[in-house]
């Protein structure tokens, strides 16, 4: 365990620098010469610096993640998570205006065995991707509801798909797959490496499933926090 923090400490460090930079070179441009920058580039120049900033706040929870993971022994609490998406989505609609985001929550869900910070982390991952691998216009759409005695969350999109060769990379860390929008946007291949360990490290599970040019489904499962209640509860419903 210490070797893969010690590994992706010193790559992860090369990859903060590249955001930083952007964010200080656009600031610094925008203050010194803010005169004579016409106003649609001023608007450019601070969405580029939001768009950094985002890229690297996104790093950095991901990073904590990863340290938090084996030096802490996880307290894990009763959460509910349609509450809890509830609170994210309106950061991604705002982050991404041209996806249309849509949630199906089960009325009657049960609560998780969860931790909070780690499980909305896990959603961040999968609705960021989501969304980055798809084109304006399109659906994202989250549904919370019961599968194999579990809680299962799915993440729905239209996009670019995955590669049947390529289903065995998509866990790998600083892995990004080929595809026309890899270029174009921001990745370091790291948020479904860390999205598996936090999942599987809380007793859940991740799968996905995926057609190229139609789209991709992921889908994690976590345990109910009162297995007998939540039986019961879900034959009712
Ligand atoms: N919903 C999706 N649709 C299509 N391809 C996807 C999807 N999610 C992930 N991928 C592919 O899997 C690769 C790995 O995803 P991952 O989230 O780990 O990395 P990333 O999004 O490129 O970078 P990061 O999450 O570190 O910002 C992506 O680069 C992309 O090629
Ligand atoms: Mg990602």
């Amino acid at each position: 365990m210490n070797n893969i923090q010690d590994e992706f400490i010193s790559t992860v460090s090369h990859e903060l620098r590249t955001p930083l930079t952007s964010i200080r070179g656009f600031s610094q441009t925008l203050l010194n010469s803010w005169d004579k920058i016409k106003d649609e580039d001023k608007k450019k120049f601070i969405g580029i610096i939001e768009d950094q900033s985002n890229r690297l706040i996104n790093l950095v929870e991901n990073i904590l993640s990863v340290s938090k993971m084996n030096t802490t022994n996880q307290v894990l609490k009763k959460v509910d998570i349609n509450s809890s998406i509830e609170k994210l989505v309106p950061m991604f609609s705002g982050q991404y205006k041209t996806r249309n985001f849509i949630t199906r929550l089960h009325k009657n869900l049960p609560e998780a065995r969860l931790d909070e910070d780690k499980f909305q982390q896990v959603m961040t991952n999968l609705i960021d991707n989501a969304a980055k691998y798809s084109e304006d216009g399109q659906n994202v759409t989250i549904t919370t509801g019961i599968s194999e005695n579990m809680i299962s969350i799915k993440v729905q999109d239209e996009g670019v798909g995955i590669r049947k060769e390529d289903f065995t990379k998509v866990f790998q860390k600083f892995t990004r797959l080929e595809n026309h929008l890899t270029s174009k946007t921001q990745g370091n291949g790291l948020g479904l490496y860390i999205t598996k360990q936090i999942v599987e490290k809380m007793g859940g599970q991740i799968t996905f499933q995926s057609e190229e040019k139609k789209g991709t489904i992921f889908e994690v499962r976590f345990p109910f926090y009162n297995q007998e209640e939540a039986l019961k509860c879900s034959q009712l419903s």
